[in-house]
């Protein structure tokens, strides 16, 4: 399947993700979703048996159902997808299964790890999780925390959520949590990025 017809498909997916994501300032823009996409791919090369275009798909894909963005649509998710799919004549099955997959994806929403997930779906949650880490997952998480109205950091006050707690309730957890040994190790890198972010961050927060 890897023609100019797919080509073509994915470029016009993309069109029509950027008109829908561009600018977005919860750190869900269109950029994340770019860079999910070239990380998945990225690790889909190392893991054997993958379907690289199913896993760009989905990639693409992921967040188009984010709650985050339901706010104007009441749209089910079969509709959302096959409204930017529209024109692809994509085998139906493989649709299905993009449905069926993207509510996988997220951290947040699948606490319970314990369940067996096809390699697609293990690979788009190490990519987005990746994005959620490092240098990129310093700057998303402070762009979540401005929109939502959350403070940085309260020092010694934990009653209200900080950004900076959200580093510890969940940032640096994600490492541990990736599914593929090329997301281990992109993670452990990330990791100790956000470790020698978070000491600088003390020893410039000074306040006793
Ligand atoms: P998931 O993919 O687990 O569903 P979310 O959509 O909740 O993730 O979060 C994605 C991005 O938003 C991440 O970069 C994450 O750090 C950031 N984020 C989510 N919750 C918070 C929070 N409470 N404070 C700061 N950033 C957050
Ligand atoms: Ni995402």
């Amino acid at each position: 399947m890897m023609n100019a017809n797919y080509s073509n498909n994915i470029k016009s997916l993309e069109h029509k993700l950027k008109e829908r994501f561009y600018g977005e300032a919860t750190g869900h823009d269109y950029f994340h979703i770019l860079r999910v996409r070239d990380l998945a791919l990225h690790i889909c090369q190392e893991e054997k048996g993958c379907d690289k275009e199913f896993v760009e798909l989905l990639s693409l894909l992921h967040d188009v159902n984010d709650h985050k963005f339901q706010n104007e649509t009441s749209d089910s998710l079969e509709t959302i997808v096959a409204k930017f799919l529209e024109g692809f004549h994509l085998n139906k099955e493989i649709q299905n299964r993009l449905v069926a997959y993207i509510p996988k994806i997220s951290f947040s929403k699948n606490k319970d790890e314990k369940e067996d997930v096809p390699l697609a779906v293990k690979i788009v949650r190490d990519a987005d999780r990746l994005d959620a880490i490092g240098a990129i997952g310093v700057a998303r998480a402070f762009a979540y925390g401005g929109k939502k109205n959350q403070p940085i950091y309260l020092g010694d006050d934990t009653t209200l959520p900080t950004t900076i707690q959200h580093f510890y309730d969940k940032l640096l957890q994600l490492p541990s949590f990736m599914h593929t040994e090329t997301g281990r190790k992109l993670a452990k890198e990330r990791f100790n990025f956000m470790e020698a972010f978070l000491k600088q961050f003390f020893n410039e927060w000074m306040i006793r």
